[in-house]
């Protein structure tokens, strides 16, 4: 099968390191969902018991589904829509690559909102605009902000910055920065765990995350926890099936999927420690949503000596991961643009951000301009929430179903196995992976939807 380049028409470019299969794949993963969106939901969904039904979501239908996608991108070297053309698949598989299409955008455009508000508060930290503001005030300074144009700009600002470097190709500088980047977030996190856990009150935070009250599991927490495990992971849109598609042969691709799932969830739960203990302790409300991490989180820094120093790496750093997720969205888009509708990079690169711009400064209104407005039929304009729920809830598992029904059903066992083991007979671990395809991911996806009906 010719590997064709979505650049320059040439063989397409492969990752040569094992460090930059990890670099790029836990790059998308860990993010905004990891630091910001899971503790929210864990928040609101009662703690405990989200938490550990996440970590079951991630192991059940999590590893499954990345090694599906790692097999299906590395196999045919296409993104999420040519890999059914390259494998000769039935006309009707398309919709999955536009859902993954759709999906990709969506998330996009509400992500670079919350990724503009992480721009705001490096700049304001830098500042040292949060030092000696009450909790109080700390809430204002949130809502004052959201309700005006700031967010609109940051918006806008973090899209250019997207553009500007997936026009030039997934180049090795978004490799390199990851790979510096990441480990310091890492230290970052661990640094403000240990801080979070030394406030009075520390406990209540930890029994909220790890004491799981099972009482609390309602059709609401179960479809949340498994949302939040498909979008942590970057799963169900063809985001990890892109990024395989520049894996070579020699890539264990069941390897590398436990390593990206464990390091990704390894981040969310440091990520609820850091935060819920400061949340019981600063006596906020777990149920804050999507505000809670940036109304939190400087109130921690506040507590330590050089308090914006650490808040300014903070936002820096989440800002960095906000934006190799963001590249890997985009690199979805702009491969079924090259691939599909055979535009040159470029042009694909400008029209998936020019119509992340228009879908993003909507979501970005959600929380000022649109505030108090009512439309016929649909009611508040809230798309903020609209694209979160909608993708993570809804389009994501589905996309996950439907992959891994067709990787364990309609994708050759053959050229399955040879993806797994490297040879076309199956192993132990081929066989219980295709099991888990066939059977227990699309079978817990649909009893889930249908109890969440
Ligand atoms: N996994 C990313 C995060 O946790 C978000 C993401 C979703 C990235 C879908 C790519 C595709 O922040």
């Amino acid at each position: 099968m010719s590997k064709s380049n979505t650049e320059t028409g040439g063989p397409r470019p492969l990752f040569t390191t094992r460090l930059g299969v990890i670099a790029t794949t836990v790059g998308s993963a860990v993010g905004l969902g990891n630091i910001w969106r899971f503790p929210y939901e864990a928040g609101v969904h009662g703690g405990g018991a989200f938490m550990m039904l996440y970590i079951a979501f991630i192991i059940i239908l999590g590893i499954p589904l990345i090694t599906a996608e790692y097999a299906l991108g590395r196999a045919t070297h296409r993104g999420i829509f040519g890999v059914f053309r390259a494998l000769k698949a039935h006309r009707a598989w398309n919709a999955l690559g536009y859902m993954g299409v759709l999906s990709a955008m969506l998330i996009l455009s509400f992500y670079s909102v919350v990724a503009g508000w992480t721009l705001e508060y490096f700049f304001g930290a830098v500042g040292g605009a949060y030092t000696d503001v009450s909790r109080e005030g700390l809430h204002t300074v949130f809502g004052e902000f959201t309700s005006g144009w700031r967010p609109l700009m940051w918006t806008v600002l973090f899209l250019v910055v997207n553009y500007l470097i997936i026009s030039r190709g997934v180049a090795r500088g978004i490799e390199r920065i990851s790979n510096v980047l990441m480990p310091l977030l890492f230290a970052l996190i661990i640094i403000f765990c240990v801080n979070s856990l030394m406030l009075p009150d520390a406990a209540a935070g930890l029994t909220f995350l790890f004491k799981p009250d099972f009482s609390s599991l309602t059709a609401p927490v179960v479809i949340g926890a498994m949302g939040q495990a498909f979008f942590s992971l970057s799963l169900g849109l063809g985001c990890m099936l892109t990024y395989a598609s520049y894996f070579n042969e020699r890539t264990d691709i069941v390897k590398s999927a436990t390593t990206t799932a464990a390091l990704d969830t390894l981040i969310a739960v440091l990520a609820g420690v850091l935060i819920f203990p400061a949340v019981f302790s600063f006596g906020y409300s777990p149920e804050a949503g999507p505000k809670l991490v940036f109304e939190v989180l400087p109130a921690i820094f506040n507590e330590m000596t050089g308090g914006s120093v650490w808040a300014s790496l903070f936002f820096f750093t989440l800002f960095i991961a906000s934006l190799t997720s963001t590249i890997s969205m985009c690199e979805i888009v702009v491969v079924f643009l090259c691939e599909e509708k055979k535009m040159k990079r470029r042009s694909a690169c400008a029209v998936t951000i020019a119509v992340a711009l228009v879908l993003g400064l909507l979501c970005a209104m959600s929380f000022g301009y649109f505030t108090g407005v009512e439309l016929p039929l649909i009611g508040h304009p809230d798309f903020f929430s609209w694209f979160d729920y909608g993708t993570s809830n809804i389009l994501l598992p589905l996309g996950g179903m439907l992959t891994s029904v067709f990787a364990g059903r309609v994708l050759d066992r053959k050229v399955f196995n040879r993806q797994i083991t490297g040879s076309e007979r199956p192993s132990a671990l081929s066989r219980l992976i295709g099991f888990s395809l066939r059977y227990i991911c699309p079978a817990l996806i649909a009893v889930i939807f249908i109890v969440n009906l």
